[in-house]
C-alpha cells in the first residue's frame, strides 16, 4: 500500500492531538509532509505549541510545524477552553516542545509544499479552515495540487455544538469553510452526525489506559479530562472522538458509510452562521461537492484506535 502523502492542518485540541497519535501509529498509511497550526480550540500560540508537542510524542523528528492564521477571515476568534482546558490539551503534562516552530507562515508553507509536490496530495483538516482558505485565495493554482481534503466539521441531523445550528470548526470561520466548499476540491467530511457515534465510554478509556504505554496513558488522561468537562446530562456516554475520524477513514475507509452531497456553509446570518447545509437528496440546484459521513462501525473503529495506540511506546 502506498502511504497517503499528507499535510495536517489542525488546532490542537485534545482530539487533534489524538488524531496525530493515530497517524503516528500508522506509518505505513501516512507520509506526513508537514503539520500546520491554526487558531481554533485555543489561540494560535498554543495550537502551534501543542502541534509541536504532538510531533514530539509522535516521534516525528523531521516533520516541520508551521504556525498559520491567528484569526478567522472575517469573524473574531472564538475558542473552546471550556472543552479542551486552558492549554488546549488538558491532560497532557506541560513541557517545552523539542520540535521547533518553523519561521515560515503556514499559509506560505502550504502553497510552497503543494507546488513542490510531484502529484496531488491529501490535506487532513481538523480545525477551522482559515489557513487552507487563505492559501487558496492567495494561490488558486494549488487547487489542482490537492487530491482531497479529509476534514472534520459541520453537522446535519446532529445539530450544532457551539451554536444550536453550527459545529465549532465551521462556526469559527464560516467564510473559510464556504471558500473550501466552493473550491471544487474533493471533500470527505466527518461532521457531528458521525463523530457523535464514536464516544469514548469509561470502558473504552480504561482499555486505552490498560495499554500501559506512555502515549496511550496520556491519551487516556486527556480523554478522562475531557469526560470531566462534559455538560451534566450530556447525551453522550463519553467524549466523542471528532478529529480521529479523519485518520481512521484513511486507515480503514470500510469503517464508514458516506453519501455524496451538496455542501454549503451559511456565512452571514447572526443566528445560523457556520451552519452546514448538507443536501443528500438533490433537493437543491447545487452540484454534489463532497462525501458526507453518515455512519461509523464504532466498535470496529475502537479496535483500530487501540491497535494503533498500542504500537506507540
Ligand atoms: O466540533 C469539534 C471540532 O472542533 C474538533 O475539531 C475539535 O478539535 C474542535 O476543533
Ligand atoms: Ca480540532
Amino acid at each position: 500500500m502506498t502511504p497517503h502523502r499528507v499535510i495536517v492542518d489542525c488546532d490542537p485540541g485534545q482530539d487533534d492531538f489524538i488524531n496525530l497519535m493515530l497517524m503516528a501509529g500508522a506509518p505505513e498509511v501516512f507520509d506526513v509532509v508537514a503539520v500546520t497550526a491554526v487558531a481554533g480550540n485555543v489561540g494560535l500560540a498554543l495550537t502551534a505549541n501543542n502541534a509541536r508537542l504532538a510531533c514530539d510524542w509522535a516521534g516525528w523528528a523531521t516533520v516541520p510545524v508551521y504556525a498559520g492564521c491567528a484569526a478567522p477571515l472575517m469573524r473574531g476568534l472564538a475558542t473552546a477552553e471550556h472543552v479542551h482546558g486552558t492549554t488546549g490539551v488538558e491532560g497532557l503534562p506541560p513541557a517545552e516542545p523539542a520540535t521547533p516552530l518553523e519561521e515560515t507562515h503556514a499559509v506560505t508553507a502550504l502553497i510552497h509544499c503543494l507546488r513542490g509536490e510531484t502529484a496531488p496530495i491529501t490535506i487532513i483538516a481538523t480545525g477551522p479552515l482559515t489557513n487552507i482558505a487563505t492559501a487558496l485565495i492567495m494561490a488558486p493554482d494549488i487547487t489542482d495540487r490537492i487530491a482531497q481534503i479529509v476534514l472534520m466539521g459541520g453537522a446535519r441531523a446532529a445539530g450544532g455544538n457551539i451554536t444550536p445550528s453550527a459545529e465549532f470548526n465551521m462556526a469559527v470561520d464560516p467564510h473559510a469553510a464556504a471558500r473550501v466548499a466552493d473550491s471544487s476540491i474533493p471533500l470527505v467530511v466527518f461532521g457531528l452526525d458521525v463523530t457523535h457515534q464514536l464516544c469514548m465510554t469509561p470502558e473504552r478509556r480504561a482499555r486505552i489506559r490498560a495499554i500501559n504505554q506512555p502515549v496511550a496513558t496520556v491519551v487516556a488522561d486527556m480523554l478522562d479530562a475531557s469526560a470531566r468537562r462534559l455538560p451534566a446530562g450530556a447525551s453522550h456516554d463519553g467524549p466523542p472522538l471528532h478529529d480521529p475520524c479523519t485518520a481512521l477513514y484513511l486507515i480503514a475507509p470500510e469503517l464508514f458509510e458516506l453519501s455524496s452531497c451538496a455542501l454549503a456553509v451559511e456565512t452571514d446570518s447572526p443566528l445560523t452562521y457556520g451552519h452546514t447545509s448538507v443536501d443528500l437528496h438533490g433537493v437543491t440546484e447545487r452540484s454534489p461537492n463532497a462525501r458526507w459521513a453518515t455512519a461509523i462501525d464504532a466498535p470496529a473503529a475502537f479496535l483500530h484506535i487501540e491497535d494503533r495506540l498500542a504500537r506507540l511506546t
